[in-house]
């Protein structure tokens, strides 16, 4: 029996010194492993004098007991005690001023881009996306101009290895995609996007740029609705004392064809260098919808008429700006884009 109190000290004394999770481990395995002393002490019973015996094994039993739900207990604490320290050494400072995320901004091609977007849609104008890698013939010849047509000659075109396709040098192909989609409804379109041509870069011209088309069609539809919506959006992207004036011009698609002025921002049109000191600015080409080109859009012409023209987004951001070179637009010069 005094071996038993013994042990019962000796073990609680161990128990309660070893205060990590190796030390109780070792601990378990001396006193409840298989050589164990505890399952040592409970075989002795059948040694002990029959006499004492049942006491013996009571005491024993009792004994056994206690240490498990001591050493449980330590266990509970010891993995209380850890959790308290991880928390505390890695402890996250919350009030520490975080690292700045450097805050990029919208290129100033699509900012000028939604400029106009929305000026349009102020005036009704719907957006159509239509596609940058265009056919022969809805590029040209639904546009009214069929192979060796001399006016193909203002479009220096990429074509792809797949014979008649090619990268669109105009929005205009649109025009066919929306009017298919849409006769024999009316229209009020615009469309943006990426054009493509084969040509010398300069500083007036790049082998990729972006253009606004404008279309409308319908039951008289007239050169004057065209003239007002022109200088409508003239005056509100560039001022409001802004003037317009038409010149005649050419497009295959488009009869009359006409070439819009805007006078200069700069001179009013006295002459400066910006105009080249004739006090005007070129700003797009336009004019009424061919009867062909109606047609091959699925309207009768003798029903509906339309108007529709075509300008240069860079072209535009540069007279906002007075950039001398459309080369900067997609040279990725921060020193230039950051202005904007
Ligand atoms: N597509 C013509 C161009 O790229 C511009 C234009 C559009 C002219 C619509 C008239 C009507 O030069």
């Amino acid at each position: 029996m005094s071996d038993l109190a013994e042990l019962e000290k000796q073990a609680l004394a161990e128990l309660n010194s070893s205060s990590d999770e190796t030390g109780l481990r070792a601990w378990h395995s001396k006193y409840f492993g298989k050589h164990g002393a505890i399952p040592a002490a409970v075989k002795k019973v059948s040694e002990v004098p029959p006499a004492e015996r049942r006491a013996y094994g009571q005491e024993a039993n009792r004994i056994k007991e206690g240490l498990i739900k001591a050493y449980e207990e330590r266990q509970q604490k010891q993995s209380e005690t850890q959790l308290a320290r991880e928390l505390q050494s890695d402890a996250l400072d919350v009030t520490l001023p975080g690292r700045p995320i450097r805050r990029g901004r919208l290129h100033v091609a699509t900012q000028d881009m939604r400029r106009i977007t929305a000026i349009f849609a102020d005036m009704g104008f719907q957006v159509y996306r239509s596609r940058e890698v265009e056919d022969d013939l809805t590029n040209f010849e639904l546009l009214n101009m069929p192979p060796h047509h001399p006016a193909r000659d203002m479009w220096d075109t990429f074509h792809t290895t797949t014979g008649g396709v090619l990268l669109r040098t105009h929005t205009s192909p649109g025009q066919i995609h929306v009017m298919r989609e849409c006769c024999p409804k009316p229209i009020r379109v615009i469309l943006p996007g990426m054009c493509f041509r084969y040509e010398a870069i300069t500083t007036r011209s790049e082998i990729m740029f972006q253009q606004v088309e404008g279309l409308a069609v319908g039951e008289n539809v007239s050169m004057t609705d065209l003239k007002g919506t022109i200088t409508a959006f003239a005056r509100r992207l560039f001022g409001n004392d802004r003037k317009v004036r038409i010149r005649s011009s050419y497009f295959p698609f488009t009869e009359p064809s006409i070439e819009v002025d805007m006078d200069c921002l700069v001179c009013a049109g006295k002459g400066c260098s910006l105009c080249k000191g004739t006090g005007w600015l070129e700003i797009m080409g336009a004019g009424m919808v061919h009867p062909v080109v109606l047609k091959n859009g699925g309207y009768d012409p003798s029903r509906f008429s339309g108007f529709a023209f075509g300008m240069g987004v860079q072209r535009i951001s540069m007279l906002l700006y007075g950039i001398d070179d459309i080369r900067y637009f997609w040279a990725n010069d921060l020193r230039f884009l950051n202005q904007f």
